[in-house]
């Protein structure tokens, strides 16, 4: 069962497969992606569950240690704590690239990141019921969730090397959050714990956009019950922006790079509607990323869309 269309997959692979030939990637130029994608990520994850800094208070926060003034002392430590923990991350990886996913090291992610604003619960699972506010799921009971949680990592160990890693880090994500083991930082925790499978996997991190909120809602929704190639889709292109980023500021000058363009400048030298490119961007059909709220394409990936349409319109 495969829940991540072929098209995609192979996508996927092919452009980590170009990252991968570009290594031992620049020095100086992936730290400065790495900084970037950390103070994204922070604000973003943050952002996701109600933290009111914006990315340049973030920046500010953890590059400057400024404090910003009228903004709660809690969205201040929420960044510092979510900042270590990607710390943390990094650091596992750089040592380790093997280090299997266990309930400590899932129970460690969210004491980095509660540390400051929830002592008493950080890195411990929850003692009493609870509800995801705007989900018709409800959580497990209190009482169940040590052994759901040792069979998810049983769960996981079992498929590691049977599923594809993508699809694999986005049921883990699904999987943590329906049980929900904590009183609060579900979802940081879990967004956390799938990029450490994606990392180790040789992908950068991924980044789940505070603009995408809606969209991840509704997708973890219909994975609930059972509906699980949205969400996988979801994540998949969330992996792809990432990669997108990655190649465009690693591959060297003259190696040819292509060019990123917004859906509105590419309609207006093909036959399709912005609306229609939009659509097939959001299908995952047509190659390409989100940046802020505008879809980013290249002529190349219309091109490489049109060819494999009619090669596909030949097949069937
Ligand atoms: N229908 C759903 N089924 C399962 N999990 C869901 C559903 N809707 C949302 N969630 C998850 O619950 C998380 C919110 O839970 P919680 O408040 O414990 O986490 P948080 O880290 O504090 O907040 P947030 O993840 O919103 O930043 C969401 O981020 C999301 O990952
Ligand atoms: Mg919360």
């Amino acid at each position: 069962m495969t829940y991540l269309p072929l098209i995609i997959k192979t996508r996927l692979e092919e452009k980590l497969s170009k990252l991968n030939k570009l290594r031992p990637l620049p020095k100086s130029a992936v730290q400065k992606l790495r900084e970037k994608f950390q103070i994204e990520m922070t604000y973003n994850s943050n952002a996701i569950e109600g933290n009111s800094l914006t990315l340049k208070e973030t920046f500010l926060i953890i590059n400057e240690g400024i404090t910003v003034k009228g903004k709660p002392l809690k969205d201040h430590l929420e960044a510092k704590d979510h900042h270590t923990a990607l710390v943390y991350l990094y650091d596992l990886i750089d040592k380790d690239k093997k280090h299997t996913t266990s309930e400590i090291l899932i129970r460690n992610l969210h004491q980095i990141i509660i540390r400051e604003t929830d002592k008493e619960w950080a890195g411990r699972y929850r003692n009493a019921n609870v509800i995801i506010g705007r989900a018709k799921h409800i959580p497990p009971n209190a009482l169940q969730v040590p052994q759901k949680m040792r069979d998810l990592i049983i769960w996981l160990n079992s498929q590691k090397s049977k599923m594809n890693i993508v699809e694999l880090s986005a049921l883990l994500h699904h999987k943590l959050v329906y049980i929900h083991p904590f009183f609060d930082g579900n979802g940081r925790t879990a967004r956390l714990t799938m990029n450490l499978l994606l990392m180790q996997a040789g992908y950068p991190l991924v980044i789940i956009l505070k603009n995408d909120r809606k969209k991840y809602y509704d997708v973890l929704d219909k994975a609930d019950s059972g509906g699980y190639e949205p969400l996988v889709k979801f994540i998949a292109q969330s992996v792809e922006r990432s990669l997108d980023i990655y190649l465009k500021n690693l591959t060297p000058a003259i190696q040819k790079q292509e060019k990123f363009i917004t859906l509105t400048d590419v309609s207006k030298n093909t036959s399709f509607s912005a609306k229609y490119l939009n659509l097939l961007a959001r299908q995952g059909k047509l190659e390409a990323h989100k940046e802020g709220r505008n879809w980013l394409t290249s002529k190349e990936a219309i091109k490489r869309y049109l060819k494999n349409r009619t090669r596909q319109r030949k097949i069937s």
